[in-house]
């Protein structure tokens, strides 16, 4: 069974209990982080921490993050994941438990911090070569998708709306925009340039999008930050979507029709090339969690 960790405390899952007074299950009044770790190294901690800070800043939840870090180390451990090759920690912070009013509570309460560990999959290499199918789907969330709050019902619907219609992947559309993913930032390919949609608040700020875009540029790839209007992906050569445990993941194809030659193609294959060799030379490195 799972250990987890809650309010200061290492349990079996079983025995984690929250108060139904706790913001979080009344309101979705928290944020979330998922860090991921690799052979027991977690990839990119600075970067999820710094969104995790600005979250919270945000909601104005009053939290320190001091000792977050050696939480998530010792859930690896707890869990035996410090050998799986892929495995990821989920970080939830809520506003903490309060009977239940709209505004903050008026007396703070300790904010509720629960975490756990598991492993997760990569595709095998052969599903990954055959690329994956996206539906658009309506974007429904409020105007501050760049906050990781808890509050994510569009994305369960959007989500569950391409499992409906037997595809991987849905694909939120906004005024004409394809913006981003129901869990995923997304990228096409124009001629030779890589287009994503800008860091706005619509989008959620991708700490991969955030890697891609970094070794796109280092590649000497053309790189153009704006809004992708959905028809204009007809003339899309490649796109793909990125995430912590989507890494980077091709789409060939969008509401039926193939994209581009329907085939993965080459400037999604090199990026997720050289993100992999990003994230190994991170955690091959000295012990150290770099990124
Ligand atoms: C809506 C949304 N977009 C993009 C992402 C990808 O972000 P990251 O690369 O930090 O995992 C996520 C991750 O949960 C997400 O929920």
């Amino acid at each position: 069974m799972g250990i987890v960790y809650l309010n200061g405390e290492y349990l079996p899952v079983a025995d984690a209990k929250i108060s139904v007074d706790d913001r979080g299950f009344l309101f979705s009044d928290g944020i979330y982080e998922v860090t991921p770790s690799y052979r027991g190294r977690l990839f990119g901690w600075e970067r999820h921490l710094q969104r995790l800070l600005k979250g919270l800043c945000e909601l104005r939840i009053d939290q320190d993050v001091a000792g977050l870090e050696e939480i998530h180390r010792r859930l690896l451990t707890e869990n035996d994941l410090t050998d799986a090759e892929t495995a990821l920690v989920y970080l939830q912070i809520t506003r903490g438990a309060a009977p239940r009013t709209h505004a903050f509570p008026r007396e703070p309460v300790p904010p509720t911090v629960y975490a756990f560990a598991k492993a997760w999959r990569r595709p095998s290499p052969e599903r990954w070569e055959r690329g994956f199918e996206a539906v658009s789907v309506p974007d429904r969330r409020w105007a501050r998708a760049d906050i990781k709050t808890v509050s994510l019902l569009p994305n369960v619907l959007a989500q569950q709306a391409s499992v409906d219609a037997g595809v991987d992947d849905a694909l939120l559309v906004r005024d004409g925009m394809a913006v981003e993913g129901a869990h995923q930032n997304f990228f096409a390919v124009f001629g030779d340039t890589l287009v994503t949609h800008p860091a706005s608040n619509v989008i959620l700020h991708g700490i991969t999008r955030g890697y891609v875009l970094e070794i796109a540029r280092e590649l000497g790839i053309p790189v153009e930050e704006r809004a992708i209007v959905v028809e204009s992906l007809a003339h899309a050569t490649e796109a793909f979507f990125t995430g912590t445990t989507t890494e980077v993941r091709p789409t060939t194809r969008i509401d039926g029709e193939p994209l581009g030659s329907g085939e993965v193609g080459p400037v999604t294959r090199r990026l997720a090339e050289a993100f992999r060799a990003r994230i190994e030379a991170a955690v091959t490195d000295a012990g150290v969690a770099a990124d």
